[in-house]
């Protein structure tokens, strides 16, 4: 099939038929062209075209909506392995409303703590661990109180704080995650001290190469991973920390086939914490904005790591955390059939089809509206089921913006 579609959307595999523009104003040889790098993506950007189209039997498509039965049928999957079963964790201590406040301060305050440590640690001084270990209990604190209020705050995401966030987000998805898999209260504790610690290594890499606004040389590269031996190594002054926290920070660059670094481990050789530490990473490294990089929605990233099943990351814990995450994850983009375009703030607690969601836009008449919460639960179904998850970029809706108001409200 040809689409139509914004630059922002094109992703790496994408196969371009048409520029759009004449040959002489795009910046390729041919006017088709499979899309290799993000590099070919920021040159058709930088030649100031917008859209172009794509050929989806030749290359990957970029959907506008994915339907349930597409998602389905993506992950190969079917419903009953996708809802939460009772047993799971799920119940809803505090309502959103009430923890995300709290939530956010949190989320804040484990933000400062890290940016704090990257200095501490430039200055010579020793990690303050305990700290990270408060940081950790609220996090799991909150967690437990409402799964959803810092995973919906885990997709505020601003591109120049992006290291600090980065952490903090993977222990928010590390203690969700490990609760849902039943962990004990130690492991829970030990994974999500793990996953905000994992890149600690990088305060001892020059901002120069953290912070490049281009792609990083082969040379620079190579200092970057360093980052997991020097996290290691600070971690290594504390007796008090875990094998299962260090697990992560040394393993979350480790793949399944043997191709991660630094110690290219393979298959069972890399321990639980790497393995999971390594999806978590990429997951959220997928859906952050980075140099080069536009940030794609939870499905699109999950899909991404699905088709890495079993060669760099293991099938069944991918299978884990999609279940976990569900179908509409919280700060997904809905197009509801009733016409609305709607964010998902909380999963559905009896069926996760239909999540709490809040609708900001009138796809009818073409205007934003006054943001207002829905159970879809509560018997709007009908009217209000969802069609489909959409791509923000489509609609030009900035999530981030609806969710910092959704806190003054
Ligand atoms: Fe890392
Ligand atoms: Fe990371």
């Amino acid at each position: 099939m040809i689409k139509k579609i914004k630059v922002d959307l094109l992703r790496p595999g994408v196969y371009i038929t048409d520029f759009n523009c004449s040959w002489l104003a795009h910046p390729f040889l041919t006017s088709k062209k499979r899309i290799k790098s993000y590099k070919d993506i920021e040159k058709i950007r930088q030649a100031g075209i917008s859209e172009v189209f794509i050929d989806t039997t030749k290359g990957i498509d970029i959907f506008e909506t994915l339907t349930r039965e597409q998602f389905l049928e993506e992950f190969k999957t079917n419903l009953e392995d996708v809802v939460p079963a009772d047993e799971l964790d799920y119940q809803v201590q505090v309502p959103l409303e009430k923890e995300l406040k709290q939530a956010r301060e949190i989320q804040y305050k484990a933000h400062d703590l890290l940016k704090r440590a990257y200095q501490d640690i430039r200055y010579g001084n020793v990690l303050k661990i305990k700290e990270f270990a408060e940081s950790v209990n609220e996090i799991i604190d909150s967690v437990t109180r409402n799964r959803d209020a810092l995973l919906l705050l885990s997709n505020i995401k601003a591109k120049d704080e992006y290291t600090y966030e980065h952490s903090v987000n993977v222990s928010i998805l590390a203690a969700g995650i490990s609760k849902a898999l039943k962990m004990d209260k130690d492991e829970i504790f030990q994974y999500t001290l793990g996953a905000i610690l994992h890149d600690i290594g990088k305060s001892k890499i020059p901002d120069e190469i953290l912070k490049k606004q281009s792609p990083l040389t082969q040379k620079e590269y190579t200092i970057l991973k360093k980052h997991v031996e020097l996290g290691v190594e600070i971690l290594s002054a504390h007796k008090e920390v875990t094998a299962n926290t260090l697990s992560v920070i040394a393993e979350h660059h480790e793949r399944l086939n043997g191709t991660g670094y630094p110690k290219k481990l393979s298959g069972s050789q890399i321990s639980l914490g790497g393995k999971l530490g390594g999806i978590l990473d990429v997951y959220d490294a997928l859906t952050s904005e980075r140099v080069y990089h536009t940030p794609v929605n939870p499905v699109q990233a999950l899909k991404e790591i699905y088709t890495q099943r079993d060669i760099l990351f293991e099938e069944e814990l991918i299978q884990q955390f999609i279940k976990f995450l569900g179908i509409y994850p919280p700060g997904s983009l809905v197009k509801l059939g009733s016409g609305f375009l709607a964010i998902v703030i909380e999963a559905g607690r009896e069926d996760i089809l239909k999540p709490v969601v809040r609708i900001i836009y009138d796809l009818k008449k073409n205007i934003p509206i006054l943001p207002r919460n829905l159970d879809l639960s509560k018997g709007v179904g009908d009217l209000h089921y969802i069609e489909g998850m959409v791509n923000p970029a489509y609609y030009d809706i900035n999530v981030n913006e609806y969710l910092l108001n959704m806190l003054t409200d």
